[in-house]
């Protein structure tokens, strides 16, 4: 893992209580650029808390964040997707009435600046090359004209991932993009988000409970157990790792 210096991410003892649950319990972690982190652990072991505690989602309880050494702490999504940071969140955020390429035009638009210029500007917000560069890259000519709300599930979480893309983010986490999606699918999803690292750079932080994907897409995977870091490491130190299967074993 990076040192400060040359990270994209750091996290520094981070914590989210509610009363006596803490969810997130002092987590501290750097993401180097261009680099893909997977972050796995149980159910309930703190994984979202900390992605919307780190995205302004909600405000810690204690602990910092910083990107690019700036601090971000407690700044707010809509702040944050201007300086370059995306997400996704674990349900679908697609609009089912809007086209795909709308629906990929509209997750750009934050990044246009204001409504006076959105209202200036061509239909597609000038966006339409950047929607149909993500169009190729998801595979999604066939059905780009579709509205996204008639496409089977899976087809809706790579467009859900190919949205957060939009803006050319320079950092994304994305909440269980695998969930609910087939097997070749998720071979899929895997391959684009390497070429997009490869192509566009940036970095991720990749939550899953497909350990499959995570093995095969991140050189570096961080553990959490009961809001806490429980192991860090290589895919094979983590496959290796006792407190690791144990945390699985029993959960
Ligand atoms: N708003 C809240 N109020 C109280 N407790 C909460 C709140 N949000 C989350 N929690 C608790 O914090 C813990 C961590 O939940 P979180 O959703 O972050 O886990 P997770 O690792 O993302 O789980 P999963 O893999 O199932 O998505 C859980 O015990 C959950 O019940
Ligand atoms: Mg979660």
């Amino acid at each position: 893992m990076s040192n400060s210096a040359h990270s994209s991410l750091c996290v520094h003892e981070l914590r989210k209580h509610y009363g006596t649950i803490k969810a997130v319990d002092g987590v501290s972690f750097n993401v180097g650029l261009s680099e893909i982190v997977g972050m796995i652990g149980p159910n309930g072991c703190g994984k979202t808390t900390l992605f919307n505690s780190i995205l302004g989602q909600i405000v810690p309880t204690s602990g910092s964040v910083s990107y690019c050494e700036e601090p971000i702490t407690g700044k707010s999504p809509l702040e944050l997707s201007r300086r370059g940071i995306g997400r996704t969140f674990q349900s679908l955020q697609v609009f089912g009435n809007l086209s795909v390429r709308d629906n990929l035009i509209i997750a750009g638009q934050e990044f246009v600046g204001t409504m006076a210029k959105r209202l200036w500007m061509r239909p597609d917000a000038g966006l339409g090359a950047r929607a149909d560069e993500m169009i190729e890259l998801f595979h999604l000519q066939k059905v780009a004209h579709k509205y996204a709300g008639s496409l089977a599930y899976g087809q809706q979480k790579l467009i859900d991932v190919a949205m957060a893309f939009m803006p050319a983010p320079r950092l994304v986490l994305l909440d269980e993009p695998c969930a609910g999606i087939n097997a070749s699918m998720v071979d899929e999803l895997r391959e684009i988000l390497k070429t997009l690292n490869r192509t566009h750079g940036g970095s991720y932080v990749v939550i899953e409970h497909n350990m499959e994907f995570i093995m095969k897409l991140c050189p570096h995977i961080i553990c959490m157990l009961e809001g806490r870091v429980l192991a860090e490491g290589t895919p094979d130190e983590i496959r290796s790792n006792k407190q690791v299967l144990e945390a699985y074993l029993g959960n």
